[in-house]
């Protein structure tokens, strides 16, 4: 199971005046522990006003450049980023929990590949990882950047990004895309959607010799690009994406407050008794089948269970159904096999059975 480990902040670097970034000293017992894979992201736990909130960042530095740092962009009323933007400073402690995520595809310095990625505001973090990885270890790869901002002056990491094109003048290209700056060309000119991405295929790239695209950004732009690229027979394996919710905003989704049918035995259930085992300790709660999910009434019930972003994306609260059932009402984190498993997303799921066992251990 996840857990949290202290980690002693590195520094905080202004990137914009509403980003910084983050780095963290990792003590050499730890360092197998939070060693990671381009594009992957850690979780952050602080108390602030008192309150225990938690929050998931991805991490911007590459594997090889022996740094772990990650990015976090300020959001109106948000807990997490307005602290680590206004008070965190080199020296203080936070609890972090080791990389997690599978945005990312195997790097081979043999590969000759072509991968394009599309990233709006903060979704460069990850991209940025992904792209030093891909430059730096895969000589005979290319690389294209689309990256949309509001305007110049919202650009995260606008020099790294100058640095690497002048480093790989011949294998990285760089778009950057405004939405309320006119860059001087209509093309750059407006939000990443279908119709963009249309043109950028007609125009800058062949959507055949792309072999691996990148999306990360609002769950809008993603969805977009995505039917934009399957409209030009882009296989759906080739597209990788990484969603960010805003962590702040409460859960979008409305789950059904009408009673759920139990897939096993097609009656409808009031309620549930759960069994959740969590490092092999088993606790007994009730649930009501249209009331919180089974991570929050373990939490109420005062069970460890581990969890992040609670919004379908991070995949800490991950459990592993032994009987019963339950539904999820969101899932953008478990594939399809382990859905087929019985995994699920403990923050996103409802019993619909009378009886059902939730491991955390699996
Ligand atoms: S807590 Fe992040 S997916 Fe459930």
């Amino acid at each position: 199971m996840a857990r949290f480990h202290d980690l002693e902040v590195k520094d905080v670097r202004e990137e914009t005046s509403d980003t910084v970034s983050v780095a963290f000293n990792v003590p050499e017992e730890l360092s197998d522990a939070f060693s990671f894979i381009q594009g992957q992201y850690i979780t952050l736990r602080a108390e602030i006003s008192g309150e225990d909130v938690r929050r998931s960042y991805s991490i911007c530095s590459a594997p090889k450049e022996g740094e772990l740092r990650v990015a976090i962009k300020k959001v109106d009323g948000g807990k997490f980023s307005t602290y680590a933007n206004e008070e965190l400073k080199a020296g203080d402690v936070l609890k972090v929990m080791p990389p997690q995520g599978r945005f990312y595809t195997e790097l081979d310095q043999n590969n000759a590949k072509h991968y394009v990625a599309f990233a709006a505001g903060s979704g460069i973090t990850p991209v940025m990882s992904i792209m030093k990885s891909v430059l730096t270890e895969e000589p005979k790869s290319n690389f294209t950047l689309f990256y949309g901002n509001k305007n110049t002056g919202s650009i995260i990491f606008k020099e790294d990004i100058e640095d690497l094109k002048n480093a790989y003048v011949d294998r990285l290209s760089v778009y950057h895309v405004l939405s309320r700056e006119n860059p001087g060309a209509d093309l750059f000119y407006g939000r990443i959607d279908e119709e963009k991405c249309g043109r950028f295929c007609q125009m800058l790239f062949d959507p055949a010799g792309v072999d691996e695209y990148f999306l990360c950004g609002p769950e809008a732009m993603i969805k977009l690009v995505t039917n934009e690229l399957e409209a030009q027979k882009v296989d759906k394996k080739r597209i990788h994406y990484e969603l960010f919710t805003s962590p702040d905003q409460p859960n979008a989704a409305q789950h059904a407050t009408s009673r759920k049918k139990s897939k096993s035995t097609g009656e409808k259930v009031d309620s549930a008794e759960v069994k959740v085992i969590v490092d092999g300790e088993e606790s007994i709660i009730n649930i009501a089948s249209d009331g919180d999910s089974i991570l929050d009434a373990a939490l109420k019930a005062g069970v460890d269970v581990p969890f992040a972003c609670k919004g379908a994306v991070c995949m800490t609260c991950r459990g592993k159904i032994l009987e019963g059932d339950a539904e999820m009402e969101k899932n953008y984190a478990l594939l399809d096999e382990e859905v087929e498993q019985g995994y699920i997303l403990t923050c996103q799921s409802h019993p619909t059975s009378k009886n059902v066992t939730v491991s955390f251990d699996e």
